[in-house]
């Protein structure tokens, strides 16, 4: 195996932090097909190369999932203790690349699963303060305002959202800067999400919808895969 960077998991996370009693049994980590990260032309996207504070999404672990991948632009925290909905404790191990910088999340709002679509997006990442958005550096869901926290596991912040975004699980290989999805760590949503936009989805996707990404994602601009962003 290449020496890699590789996010480690704590199984025994809750415990060694003393999560209360009621905590059911810690969120495990779901591994998927391992996806290398693509530009628009195939070309492997090193971590280097991830611009500072833009919006990217890729569709993972899903052909219809849509996720951010960020470069916060700074260290993103060396850890955060997380609990799903269900009270799930989980500890997501921070960043990737040179700075420990760059994270991923589903873009699957955790409170109603407001999600960019190709027409237009409720939820991005966004480095201004507005009327609404009083804490910079967030994902912002404008939808009813949850805001989650990209340098700390996606803690939520404010709004409604009973839970964190789902991780999504990088690897950054140092020698190539390559990086690679290889899962979820937290609050999945993918159930309810294909059952709320069962017929979307398959007259966007048709059956390919629920198909599991493989060999690589691509990496797109927000801007450039969906038509409209709403900013609150
Ligand atoms: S769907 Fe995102 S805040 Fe309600």
């Amino acid at each position: 195996m290449q020496r890699r960077e590789f996010i480690q998991f704590c199984a025994a996370s809750a415990a060694a932090t003393g999560a209360p009693a009621a905590v059911a049994a810690d969120a495990r980590p779901q591994f998927y097909s391992r996806a290398r990260l693509v530009d628009p032309s195939g070309t492997p996207l090193r971590a280097s190369a991830v611009p500072p504070q833009r919006n990217l999404i890729f569709l993972y672990p899903y052909a219809s999932t849509p996720c951010f991948l960020l470069n916060l632009g700074r260290p993103a925290k060396e850890s955060a203790q997380l609990l799903t909905a269900d009270k799930r404790s989980y500890r997501w191990q921070g960043g990737v690349g040179a700075r420990r910088s760059i994270v991923a999340y589903s873009a699957i709002c955790a409170h109603q699963l407001a999600y960019p679509t190709r027409e237009i997006s409720f939820i991005s990442y966004r480095t201004e303060k507005s009327a609404r958005n009083r804490i910079a550096n967030v994902i912002h869901c404008c939808a009813e305002h949850s805001q989650y926290d990209p340098a700390e596991g996606a803690r939520v912040v404010a709004g409604p959202a009973p839970q964190p975004l789902a991780a999504i699980l990088l690897e950054h290989e140092a020698e190539s800067d390559a990086l690679y999805a290889v899962g979820t760590l937290g609050g999945e949503m993918f159930n309810k999400f294909f059952a709320k936009y069962s017929f979307r989805l398959s007259l966007e996707n048709g059956e390919a919808a629920r198909r599991q990404a493989a060999g690589t994602c691509v990496v797109h601009e927000l801007e450039d895969y969906c038509r409209q962003q709403v900013k609150c």
